[in-house]
This record gives structure tokens, sequence and C-alpha cells, in this order.
């Protein structure tokens, strides 16, 4: 039977993240108030309002409310004020202490091209039209999390820097099984990408999924080196169904990836671990136009639908989600980030109302 009663940290975060969170957390309270869902939201601080408040990003505090609950929801962290911060308590370790505190190895970043956005795309339509990519992105390996790093001063004074690129084969295994997973519900096409012409740890990468793969006698596997994967996502990215990578490759071709969309305001992420889950736009929180009203929520919005969907199995409410933003954008909302000639420009309060009143005919 469906659990009915939720515990979900809420981290807000930084910059825009709190007025897209507050459209987001409209979203949930009306599916739990229609469905009779008990939500339970604890909200905390996590990033940039956290070092001021407490000198550190990821209070233990918040790391415990995030532990305890079965899932997180993150707005955005970080802010040109903390940029000068010492790496280990810079917003955005707030993070990466979450990703590898909760073990949320796998990170799915769905590229949708909306039809309705499609002029919103920098690229030509007949590229773009119909794009469904999934990006899985290996979340707590790789340059971000090997040691040994740092920049140190060498004994003739000068500094030099180092991060390492380390993957063991079961943390290249696990991922590989997760979206060899994936793969099998939807098109069943895998590409893995990597750069094994260059790096020995990207090479064992290959061999993993590969050797994965031979599990997976239903689902095709092919490879691809990172530079061409760059290049083919702006010449074709229609021939993509599900890829799987590193981190830093993931980190740099999941943004090149949300351009196809038009705008990175639009697109959710979900990572998911053994247990824990963290929910998350996959925009950063746009100092710039902090507090003006103006920042897109839908990619907040549609981070909750991923979450009923992959930690509550609530899926006919995440499309229901799903579908009130495509109606919203039918109706011809936009927010400035994908503004087009004719349509109604919003703010981020009145787009999150208008996906509300979308949803709350839906729920009907
Ligand atoms: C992302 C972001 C993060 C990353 C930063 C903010 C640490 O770019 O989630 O893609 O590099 O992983
Ligand atoms: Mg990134």
């Amino acid at each position: 039977m469906k659990k009915d009663n939720f515990k979900i940290a809420v981290f807000a975060g930084d910059g825009i993240g709190t007025e897209i969170m507050r459209e987001a957390l409209k979203i949930l309270q009306l599916i739990s108030d229609r469905k009779k869902m008990n939500f339970q939201l604890q909200e905390g601080l996590a990033g940039g309002c956290a070092y001021d408040r407490f000198g550190t990003p990821l209070p233990d505090e918040s790391l415990k409310l995030a532990m305890q609950s079965d899932a997180v929801l993150l707005g955005a962290v970080g802010g040109p004020q903390w940029e000068s911060l010492d790496y280990s308590v810079r917003p955005e370790r707030a993070l990466l202490g979450l990703r590898g505190k909760l073990g949320i190895y796998a990170n799915l970043r769905p590229i949708i091209v909306f039809e309705e956005l499609l002029d919103a795309s920098p690229l030509k339509s007949n590229i773009v039209r119909g794009i469904d990519i999934m990006i899985i992105r290996e979340l707590t390996g790789d340059v971000y999390f090997g040691r040994p790093r740092g920049v140190k001063t060498g004994k003739n004074g000068k500094r030099k820097g180092v991060n390492t690129l380390a993957y063991s084969e079961d943390e290249i295994r696990r991922i590989a099984v997760r979206a060899f997973e994936i793969a099998r519900t939807r098109k069943k096409n895998l590409l893995s990408v990597d750069k094994a012409n260059i790096l020995e740890t990207m090479e064992l990468w290959r061999s993993v999924v590969t050797e994965v793969g031979k599990d997976y006698p239903d689902v095709a596997l092919q490879h691809m080196y990172v530079d061409n994967c760059a290049l083919q996502l702006i010449r074709n990215p229609s021939q993509f169904d599900v890829i799987v990578t590193s981190n830093l490759f993931g980190d740099i071709l999941s943004d090149e990836a949300a351009m196809l969309t038009g705008s990175i305001g639009m697109l959710p992420s979900a990572s998911l671990g053994r247990k824990s889950a963290l929910y998350e736009p996959i925009h950063g929180s746009a100092p710039d136009i902090a507090g003006k009203n103006i920042a897109n929520p839908l990619a907040t919005i549609l981070s909750v639908a991923l979450m009923l969907r992959y930690s509550f199995a609530m899926s006919a409410e995440a499309d229901l989600i799903e579908k009130a933003v495509t109606e919203t954008l039918k109706e011809g909302y936009r927010t400035k980030d994908i503004d087009q000639p004719d349509k109604k420009l919003v703010g981020t309060t009145a787009m999150g109302d208008a996906v509300a009143a979308n949803l709350h005919k839906l729920l009907n």
C-alpha cells in the first residue's frame, strides 16, 4: 500500500531559491490537499545563507534533517558575495556535502523540449523538435571528490594545483545498472560517454559499462567520446535517448543539453541513492535576478513532479503536474527567460499561480 506520510526537507538556499521554492511548495500543497497526503515539510538552511548564519554552508542540523527525510527539495545555492571564501565553506559545498553524505550517486536530468517553446531554443526548430533525452550523471565520484586535491606551493616557490579523477569499478557498475534499468523503461538505447582514448579511468568506465551491458541484452549500448558528444548534441540531438556519463562530463553536457530546450530555467533533476533522494532545478541561484519576481519557477515545479514519481510512487500526480506546466505554456504564459512575441509575460508568482490553477482543474 502507498504510504501517505512523507517527510520532506526543504532547502530554498540562495538567490532566486526562495522565490522559486515558494511556487513549488504551492504545487505540493495543492497535491497534498486534494490527495489527502500528509507531506511533512521541514525547512532548513543550506548554502550561503547557512554560512552567514552558522559559518558553514551545511550545518549539522541541516544534514541531519536531510538524512532523516524521505526526500530533499532544494532551490539553489551560491552568489558573488561568497565567491572569495575558502573552497571548504563555499555555498556549493552544501550541495557536494549533501550528495556525498546522502550517497545520492545517480543524477537524472531529463532534457525535454516543449513544443510550445520551440522558438525559444537558439537552434532551429527542426533540430530540437521532439527531443527527449535522459542524462544520467554519476554524482559522487570523479574530480569532484577524488583525492589528493588542492593547491600547494613547491620548493621552488611556485604553486601547483591537483585534482584527482578516480572511479572504482563498483561506483561505475552501480551507475551503469541504474542507467540500463532506466533505458529499459524508455526506447532502450543507452549511450555511455567517456574519454577512454586518453584517460585510463575512463577506459575502466567503458569496460565496466560494457560488462554490465551483458545483463541487459535488450538494451542497445553504444559508446562515445565526450568531445564528440558535445558536438553531436548540437548537430543532431534527436539521436539520443539515455546518456550515462561521469560527474564532470555530466555537469558540462547537461548544461549544454539544457540550452537546447530554450532555457535552463525549465529543467528539473532528481538525484537518487539507495535510500535518499534530492530534487532540484538544474539552474543555479541567478543572483543577478534574485528578489525581482522574474525567475522561472517551472524547473523547481517540475522537480516536485520528479519527487512524486521517484520517491513517493505517485506517477499519476507527477504526470498531472507536468501536464499542468504544458497547459500553462499553451495558454501563453512566459517568464522573461522564455518570453516570445505575443505571449503573456508574467513574473515568478503569477507563473506559479497559473500552473496551480491548471493543476487544480486537472485534479478535479
Ligand atoms: C550542478 C552545479 C553544481 C555541480 C555546482 C553548483 C556545485 O553546476 O548541479 O550542475 O557542479 O555539480
Ligand atoms: Mg552544473
